[in-house]
Parts: structure tokens; C-alpha cells; sequence
């Protein structure tokens, strides 16, 4: 499984430049662009330079260093996840001797326990980053063997990583590790080189070696040598890479909103990753929240576009499960309402970038009137994480492309967990809570499967390209999916969409379907089934033509919709995260085959920083 965090890079060869480095690092740059840094060994010195920011800011800071030739080196591009994006928190980060430096792409759970051992044994911290134990820990283990070292370090973290080491002792060598994100390892030419993909070595070599889980790597000028971490060589061949630039940094997918789709299995592991302790959920950043929220029994939510639809499914959740209410507002009417919240009371922000303007100057008005702000977003650092109370982070890594996708699917898994421990603190349906936890972890695995029908989607995107109009219903879970359906198609292939509950088609929009007004049936094997049923056939009468994605145990639909695109069964309330890749894919697809950029969608922007 695959975290797509921040970009790591080490180039070892014989005439390598600072320059070299940066230049590298310039390639990895859309995979974070919090802050930047480097460390490289000259005369077997470690030199760092760390920035906030864009690669341009270290760049500049380097100027009269650029041209140095040096032994080795490595660098980052940030994606926080741990710590503010500032330069102390900037990696590379080091032992307590400067001797040893470490980027890291990836998390390590146990690094709080971890941190206050080292601390006991008298290692001094510096940042507030997970990563920063790593260096620590070699140093620990470190006894002139840099590659034994780094085993005997790994073999105490927890978590995902994808790692490179220096060491000013050996300018020869850098080592890497892996296990949960991805590191790819350069293996030919008079340069070589470790990357968390393989965009910054394709101007060194085309041969590689994809590392797998559970390797650690010794390059040097001339060898490549890969162990296991129980010591044992591993022998691997390398593959020839023919990907352009372009291609590569989009792992070889066509557009990054299908790469990023494609990431979705990858955006719930990092979600749930930590959040769940003896079959129950833990999320320390809202337990000084949880008495508001027991004794007031509501909580107001608010949030925009995408993110608005992810909190419309979080109402049915905790309404549905718990006896919490859920009032929900688009940000941009929140602010323009007459306020009525009460002192401590707790809104939820849900915000993919964290910048929205709606949503930001609405969490300032709730303030004002003396709520608590828990904000769910994915970008550390960004103003919303400042100004709330709390925050629990996605962790999804970037999106590039404006559309949001794997955002949407990891601000669902956030929004279940947070429905669980709502559950859990209410002492509510522990049963069910277990069970639906089982559920949610099994699901990183039935992504993978579910998006293997990504062809059979193409296959009907290309079938109802064409169609000007389109109906996405639904009914109770299925309805924000439903909006959220309409909002993918539309914004991204321009073609008119709507959103509606099933239940509402005969007060007004039933008059408008017809043979070239498709319907896209939100329609699981759920206990509303039947009146969704209902609705089918009603439209049907009208001679629309029923798209419907459904679960696989639906036997009846066949004998209603003229398409149909299956889901693995589920419970009801898990549905919305298992279609959402399907409505996305179908959106995508219609895009692509009409010819315009998904990635790019016109007159729209990924973060609307304005009214
Ligand atoms: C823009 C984006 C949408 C996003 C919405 C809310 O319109 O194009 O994809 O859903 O903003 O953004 P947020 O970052 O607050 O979730």
C-alpha cells in the first residue's frame, strides 16, 4: 500500500552537484511544497540547508553553493503530516551529533513512545516531526556499520516509511528503506540514486529497482546491495522504465485525477492509520470535545462543494446511529444567516485545502460567538488548522487535480471514524461499532478490487458521452452521493447534472426526463431499495435510460436498469465510500472521451481563496 506524502531523493555518483539535488527535488515538488531541504556531504562534512516553502526558497538560500561538486547527498519536499510546515519541522532532520541525516516519506505511529525513550537515554529533539526518531535511533544503533545501523533502527518503527540516510563517516554509501511507501531505487549509470518515484532519476538511468516492503538498500558508486530487514541478501532484478517525465510523474496514469482515484485505497490506509487501538477508535485531538459533545447532543457542520457533500453523509451517519443532531450549512449561507450557536458548542469544518474563503470567515463567526472549531482538512499548516481548536488530519497527501477525489473518500473515513467514537463515548451499539470497523479495515482491499472495473466504467462512459442531460437519485445515503455524482459529471465534462432525492422526482423533475434525460441511480440492496424501486420504474415509464450502480447482491435490478455497474455488498451506511470511486471514475471517463482536461477544469480552481 502506498503513501504518497512528501518526495525523498539521495544521489550518490562522481560528479554529483548540489545543483543535481535540486534539481531532483524540483521533480518532486507536486508532492509537497511545505518546505524544502537537503544535506549533502563534502570533505565528509554534512552540510543542511532547510527551507519553508517552495524548492525556489532553498534554491535561492543555496546560490553560491549550487555548483559545489559533493560525495553524496539527499532531500525533501514536504507534505506535512506532523508539525507545523515551518523550517525547524523541514527535513532533513539529524542525530544529535549532526553526523547522521534522514528524509522520510511516510508516518511513524509509535514515535511519541519512541521519542520519550530516546529522550530518557539523553538525545536531544529539536522539531516536533515523527521522522526526526529515525536519525536518533541509528544513532543509537550505530557502531561503524551505517547499513547494520539503519536495520536495527527499522525494526523499531511502526508506521509507513520510505527512508534515505547519510552519514558524514561514510561519504561512499547512502542507505534507504522501505516499508508502506513507495522508494525506487536507481541502479545503473555513473549516478545513482533513491527516489520516492522514479521522476528524479530518469535523467540518470531508466533501470530500476521498485524496493519492496521489508528492504533496506546500500548504494554506492559502483554496488547496489539490498537486504531484507532480517539481514538476508535479496537478489532483484530491474526493470526498464520507458515513462516520459510527464508520464512518470503521474505514475504512468493519463491524468493525475485518475492517479489520484487510483490512490484511494492507499488515502484510507493513511486515514486509518493510528486511529484504531484494540478494536476501538482513537482520535486524541477530540477527546477534550467529547463531553460538549454528550451533554449538547448536536453539532453544527459546515463546509463547501465536495467536502459539503461528505458532511451531508456524515448527518445521516450520526443521525442515524447516534441521537446526536446534525445541522448542516454550505459555508457561503452559514455566514450570512442569523447566528444561533451556543457558547462552547462544536462546529465542524470540513475542508479539503483548509483555505476556502466561505468556510474560513464562517468558522471566524462561529468563534465569535464562542464555538469550538474541530476542523477536518488535509492540509497541515493551512489557515483553517490554525484557527480551530482542533484538527484531525487526512493525511491524503496532495491533490492535484482540481476535482476532489481521494480528499473525498478520506474525509469520509474520517467522518466514519468520528460517527464510531461518537458511538463508543454515547456507549452506543458497541456490536455494530465492531463490525463496522472490521468493515472499514478490510476496505483499503476492496477498493483495490472495486476499481479493477475501472474498464467496464470506461466502457459506459463512452456509451452515454453523449447525453446533454443527466439525473443522478438517491435515497437517504444514496442522496448526497447522488450530489456528489452530479457535481463530478458537471463540473468536469460540462455536462448539465443534477443531484436529487428519489423521493422528489415527482414534485417537479420528473416533468424533464425523456429518452435524452438518462438517469443515474444511486440503488444498493438497502432497505430502501424498494421505494428506490419505485422511483426506477417511474422514470423508466418516462423512457429515461437507468445507469444504476448497485451491490452484487441485487438480484432485481437487472430486470430494471439498462446498465448497471455492481459494488461489493455492504452495510447501507458504508455504501457512500464504496461508490464513490465509481462516480468518480464515470465522471472521468465522459471527460476524457469528450476531449477535455479533467485535471484542469475550466473556470474553476482547487482552493477558492475568494467570496
Ligand atoms: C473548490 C474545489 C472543490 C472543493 C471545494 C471546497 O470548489 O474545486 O473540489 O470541493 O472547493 O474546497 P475545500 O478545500 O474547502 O474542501
Amino acid at each position: 500500500m502506498k503513501y504518497n506524502v512528501c518526495g525523498i531523493v539521495g544521489l550518490i555518483g562522481e560528479q554529483i552537484r548540489v545543483s543535481a539535488l535540486v534539481e531532483a527535488l524540483e521533480k518532486l515538488e507536486y508532492r509537497g511544497y511545505d518546505s524544502a531541504g537537503i544535506a549533502f556531504l563534502k570533505d565528509r562534512k554534512l552540510n543542511i540547508t532547510k527551507s519553508k516553502g517552495k524548492v525556489e526558497n532553498l534554491k535561492n538560500q543555496l546560490q553560491d553553493r549550487l555548483n559545489e561538486v559533493i560525495e553524496t547527498g539527499i532531500a525533501h519536499t514536504r507534505w506535512a503530516t506532523h508539525g507545523e510546515p515551518n523550517d525547524v519541522n523541514a527535513h532533513p532532520h539529524s542525530d544529535c551529533f549532526c553526523k547522521i541525516s534522514v528524509v522520510h516519506n511516510g508516518i511513524i505511529e509509535n514515535f511519541r513512545s519512541l521519542k520519550m525513550r530516546l529522550q530518557e537515554l539523553g538525545h536531544n529533539f529539536l522539531s516536533q516531526t515523527d521522522t526526526e526518531v529515525i536519525p536518533h535511533l541509528i544513532e543509537e544503533h550505530y557502531n561503524g556499520d551505517l547499513l547494520e545501523a539503519v536495520r536495527k533502527a527499522v525494526l523499531k518503527l511502526e508506521g509507513s516509511y520510505a527512508i534515505a540516510v547519510v552519514h558524514a563517516d561514510h561519504p561512499d554509501i547512502i542507505v534507504g528503506a522501505r516499508k508502506g511507501s513507495p522508494l525506487i531505487v536507481g541502479v545503473n549509470g555513473s549516478t545513482k540514486g533513491l527516489a520516492s518515484d522514479v521522476t528524479p532519476l530518469l535523467k540518470f538511468t531508466r533501470e530500476v529497482v521498485f524496493l519492496q516492503d521489508g528492504e533496506i538498500v546500500e548504494l554506492s558508486r559502483d554496488t547496489v546491495k539490498i537486504i531484507g530487514f532480517d539481514g538476508t541478501i535479496h537478489e532483484r532484478n530491474s526493470v526498464h522504465v520507458d515513462w516520459s517525465y510527464e508520464d512518470a510523474q503521474k505514475s504512468g496514469y493519463k491524468h493525475f485525477m485518475l492517479k489520484e482515484i487510483f490512490e484511494e485505497p492507499s488515502c484510507i490506509v493513511s486515514v486509518l492509520t493510528g486511529r484504531i487501538k484494540n478494536g476501538s477508535v482513537v482520535l486524541e485531538e477530540f477527546e477534550p470535545f467529547e463531553k460538549t459533545l454528550i451533554d449538547s447532543k448536536s453539532m453544527k457542520v459546515i463546509a463547501c462543494g465536495t467536502s459539503y457533500h461528505a458532511a451531508l453523509i456524515f448527518k445521516y451517519l450520526l443521525e442515524n446511529k447516534t441521537n446526536i443532531t446534525v445541522d448542516v450549512d454550505v459555508s457561503s449561507e452559514f455566514r450570512y444567516k442569523r447566528i444561533n450557536l451556543k457558547p462552547g458548542s462544536i462546529v465542524l469544518a470540513i475542508s479539503q485545502s483548509g483555505e476556502t474563503a466561505d468556510t474560513l470567515e464562517s468558522v471566524r463567526l462561529a468563534k465569535k460567538h464562542g464555538a469550538k472549531i474541530v476542523a477536518v482538512t488535509n492540509v497541515v499548516g493551512s489557515t483553517l488548522t490554525r484557527e480551530a481548536d482542533c484538527v484531525l488530519y487526512l493525511n491524503a497527501g496532495p491533490e492535484i487535480s482540481v476535482a476532489a477525489t481521494k480528499s473525498y473518500v478520506a474525509q469520509l473515513v474520517m467522518l466514519y471514524l468520528l460517527m464510531l467514537r461518537a458511538n463508543e463515548i454515547l456507549n452506543d451499539s458497541m456490536e455494530q461499532n465492531s463490525e463496522l470497523i472490521d468493515r472499514l479495515m478490510r476496505f483499503p482491499e476492496i477498493f483495490e478490487n472495486s476499481l479493477k472495473f475501472a474498464d467496464k466504467i470506461h466502457e459506459l462512459a463512452r456509451k452515454y458521452k453523449d447525453y446533454k442531460h443527466f439525473m443522478y437519485i438517491g435515497r437517504a445515503y444514496g442522496y448526497p452521493t447522488a450530489l456528489e455524482g452530479a457535481l463530478k459529471l458537471k463540473e468536469i465534462s460540462y455536462i448539465h447534472a443534477t443531484g436529487y432525492p428519489a423521493g422528489e422526482l415527482k414534485h417537479g423533475p420528473i416533468a424533464m426526463l425523456g429518452p435524452d434525460f438518462p438517469v443515474f441511480a444511486i440503488a444498493p440492496n438497502d432497505s430502501l431499495f424498494p421505494k428506490m424501486k419505485s422511483n426506477i420504474i417511474e422514470c423508466r415509464s418516462r423512457k429515461a435510460r437507468i445507469l444504476a450502480v448497485t451491490s452484487d447482491d441485487n438480484q432485481e435490478i437487472s430486470e430494471l436498469a439498462d446498465d448497471i455497474i455492481t459494488v461489493n455488498s455492504s452495510r447501507e451506511e458504508l455504501y457512500p465510500l464504496l461508490m464513490a470511486p465509481v462516480i468518480q471514475l464515470f465522471a472521468y471517463f465522459v471527460a476524457d472521451e469528450l476531449g477535455f482536461d479533467p485535471d484542469k477544469p475550466r473556470n474553476l480552481a482547487k482552493s477558492v481563496t475568494v467570496e
